[in-house]
C-alpha cells in the first residue's frame, strides 16, 4: 500500500514538473564558437525550448548585405566582412530578449564581445576536432576554411580562439549525437548560470530539460 502510494506521489509530482512553465531568460542568449559545432541547429532548437525568437547573425549579415558570405569575402574581403558583422550583432542585441546564434569570428571583435557580456547570456558550444571536420567538410559555403588543409586551419582557429571563447559565461560540449542531447545539457547549463547570477529571473525544473 505504502509503495502504491509512493508511486501515485511521483506521479503526480511527476505531472507538476511536465506542466510547469518553460525556463524563463531575462536576457537573449548568444551561441559563439568555431564553425560545426552547431550553434545553428542548437540555438534553434534551444529557443523553441524557451518559446523565444530564434536569429541566425550570419544570415542577417547576408540580408543586410544582399549577397551570400563567400560573396563578401570574395568582393570585400575579410575586414569588410568582420565590419559589417559587428554592426549587424551590435543592432541584434538591441532587440527584444532571443537566442542569437553568431558566426565562429564574431565573438573575437572585442566591441561585440562587451557588448555580449554587457546585454546576453554568452553559450560557447564546443566540439571535438574531427566532429567539426566532418560538420563543416557537408558544405563549402565557408571561405574562411577553402584551404588544403581545413584541419590544420581549424587547428589554427582553436589555438587563436579558444582561449577568448572561454571568456563565455557558460561553456557545453556539442555531442554528436541527438541535438536533443546537447539542447538539454544547454538548458540545465543555463538554469543553473540563472540561477547562481539572478536568483528570481529563472522559473522552471531542471529535470524536465533532460527528460524532455
Ligand atoms: C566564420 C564563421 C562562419 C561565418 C564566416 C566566418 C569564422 O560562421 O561567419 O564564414 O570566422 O569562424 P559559422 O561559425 O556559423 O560557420
Amino acid at each position: 500500500m505504502r509503495r502504491l502510494i509512493a508511486a501515485a506521489t511521483r506521479r503526480f509530482e511527476h505531472s507538476i514538473m511536465a506542466s510547469a512553465q518553460p525556463l524563463r531568460s531575462p536576457r537573449t542568449v548568444v551561441f559563439v564558437g568555431l564553425m560545426g559545432v552547431g550553434k545553428t541547429c542548437i540555438g534553434r532548437r534551444l529557443a523553441q525550448r524557451l518559446e523565444l525568437p530564434f536569429i541566425d547573425a550570419d544570415k542577417e549579415i547576408e540580408e543586410a548585405a544582399g549577397c551570400t558570405i563567400p560573396e563578401i569575402f570574395e568582393r570585400h574581403g575579410e575586414k569588410y566582412f568582420r565590419e559589417g558583422e559587428r554592426r549587424v550583432i551590435l543592432r541584434l542585441l538591441d532587440n527584444p530578449v532571443h537566442v542569437l546564434s553568431t558566426g565562429g569570428g564574431a565573438f573575437m571583435d572585442p566591441q561585440t564581445r562587451t557588448r555580449i557580456h554587457e546585454r546576453a547570456i554568452s553559450v560557447w558550444l564546443r566540439a571535438d576536432l574531427d566532429l567539426m571536420l566532418r560538420r563543416v567538410s557537408r558544405r563549402s559555403d565557408r571561405p574562411l576554411l577553402q584551404v588544403a588543409d581545413p584541419r590544420a586551419k581549424l587547428e589554427e582557429l582553436m589555438a587563436l580562439r579558444y582561449p577568448v571563447y572561454e571568456e563565455a559565461d557558460i561553456t557545453v560540449d556539442s555531442i554528436d549525437g541527438p541535438p536533443d542531447v546537447t539542447v538539454g545539457r544547454v538548458l540545465e547549463a543555463l538554469e543553473a548560470h540563472l540561477k547562481e547570477s539572478d536568483p528570481g529571473a529563472a522559473i522552471g525544473l531542471g529535470a524536465q530539460w533532460a527528460a524532455r
